[in-house]
C-alpha cells in the first residue's frame, strides 16, 4: 500500500507555510522557477526550510505507513487459503517493506537518520495512515485492502511521480508499479470469493461493508479543511486536490464492484449524468479523527507490534555493525 494524503496534520512548527513570503530572495526564486518549469529539485540544491520540512513530514510518513501497511496482511500469511494465496501474499507483504525502505532513503536526503525516524514512529509522534489502524477480521479482508486500499493508493501516488523533490518523484515510479500489482492480486481475491459460495460471496461483501468508507476517507480531509494543501500545489508536491483523488477512485471503483455483484454501502451513490462523475454520500469525519489521534480499533495492537519487531531485530542491526566494523579494520590493516 499506502497512502493516506498527508496533510491531515497542522504543523504549527512550519510557519512559512501558511503562505508563500512576500519577497523572494535570488535562491527562492531560483528554486521556484526550477519548480514552474517542471524542473527536478536534488538533494544538495537550495530549497526552502518549509520545503524540506513539508517533505520530511510527507515522505517518512509514508514510509512509516508503508511498514505499518505490513501488519494486517502479515496477519493472514500463515492463514492463506492455497499455498499460491501465500506466496502471493508473502510477495506483496515484502513488497511494502521493500517501499518503505526506498522512502526512508529519500527522506534520509532531506537530512533526517534512519534512527530518529524510527523513534518518531515508535513513540507516537510521527503518523503513518490511519487505514491500517482497521482490524482484518477474514481472508475477504485481504482481497478488500488489495483492491481498495492498493487501489486508493495508486490513485494518490501517481501524481506523486511528478513531485517536484526528484529522489521522492524516483521512488514513486517503481512502488507505482508494484501497488498496480497489489490491487490486481486483491480484486483477484474478491472476484474468486464472488464465484464461490454464498457465504464466500457474503464474506466479499461484508469486507466491502466494512472498508469502503474508510478507504474514502483515507483520501484526506475536504479540500475546503485541507491545511496544506495551497502551499504543496505551488510546490508541486501535491498536484491532485484530496476531493479531485477521491472523486477519482469511486468513478473507477463503482463498475469494478458491479462487476464482481457486489454493492456498495452507500445509498447516496448515484451517477450523476450532469457532471459526468458519481455522487456519493457523506463521509463520517468524526470517525476518521478519532482513529487519526489514535483511538482506532487498533492503533495500539499496530504500534505494540512494530516496537516489538524492532526490538527483536536489534541483534541484525548489532550483528551489521560489527561486521562492518571487522572490515573496516582489516581494509586498513591491509592498507598499512
Ligand atoms: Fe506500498
Ligand atoms: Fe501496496
Amino acid at each position: 500500500m499506502y497512502t493516506q494524503s498527508m496533510d491531515t496534520q497542522p504543523d504549527r512548527s512550519a510557519p512559512a507555510e501558511k503562505g508563500p513570503a512576500t519577497v523572494m530572495g535570488p535562491e527562492e526564486q531560483r528554486f521556484q522557477a526550477t519548480v514552474d518549469a517542471e524542473g527536478k529539485i536534488e538533494p544538495r540544491d537550495w530549497m526552502p526550510e518549509a520545503y524540506r520540512k513539508t517533505l520530511l513530514r510527507q515522505i517518512s510518513q509514508h514510509a512509516h505507513s508503508e511498514i505499518i501497511g505490513m501488519l494486517p496482511e502479515g496477519n493472514w500469511i500463515s492463514r492463506a487459503p492455497s499455498l499460491k494465496r501465500k506466496a502471493i501474499l508473502i510477495a506483496k507483504v515484502q513488497d511494502e517493506a521493500g517501499h518503505g525502505l526506498y522512502l526512508y532513503s529519500a527522506a534520509e536526503t532531506l537530512g533526517q537518520s534512519r534512527d530518529q525516524m524510527m523513534a518518531a514512529l515508535h513513540t507516537g509522534r510521527a503518523k503513518y495512515s490511519s487505514i491500517f489502524n482497521y482490524p482484518t477480521l477474514t481472508w475477504a479482508d485481504v482481497g478488500a485492502i488489495g483492491w481498495l486500499v492498493d487501489g486508493a493508493a495508486i490513485m494518490n501516488q501517481i501524481p506523486l511521480c511528478r513531485c517536484s523533490y526528484g529522489p521522492y518523484a524516483r521512488a514513486m515510479i517503481r512502488v507505482c508499479k508494484e501497488e498496480s500489482f497489489h490491487q490486481r492480486q486483491g480484486f483477484d481475491i474478491m472476484l474468486s470469493l464472488c464465484k464461490g459460495t454464498a457465504s464466500q460471496k457474503a464474506m466479499a461483501q461484508d469486507a466491502l461493508d466494512r472498508w469502503w468508507w474508510p478507504v474514502l476517507a483515507m483520501f484526506g480531509p475536504p479540500d475546503a479543511d485541507s491545511v496544506h494543501s495551497g502551499q504543496s500545489a505551488k510546490w508541486k508536491i501535491k498536484r491532485v486536490s484530496n476531493d479531485e483523488l477521491r472523486q477519482k477512485f469511486v468513478d473507477v471503483t463503482v463498475p469494478q464492484a458491479e462487476l464482481l455483484g457486489l454493492r456498495i454501502p452507500d445509498d447516496h451513490l448515484e451517477w450523476n449524468a450532469e457532471r459526468n462523475h458519481y455522487d456519493y454520500g457523506a463521509i463520517d469525519w468524526d470517525d476518521f479523527w478519532r482513529v487519526v489521534n489514535g483511538d482506532g480499533p487498533c492503533n495500539k495492537e499496530r504500534l505494540a507490534t512494530r516496537v516489538k519487531a524492532y526490538e527483536n531485530g536489534q541483534w541484525v542491526r548489532d550483528a551489521a555493525v560489527a561486521y562492518a566494523n571487522k572490515q573496516k579494520a582489516r581494509q586498513h590493516k591491509e592498507a598499512a
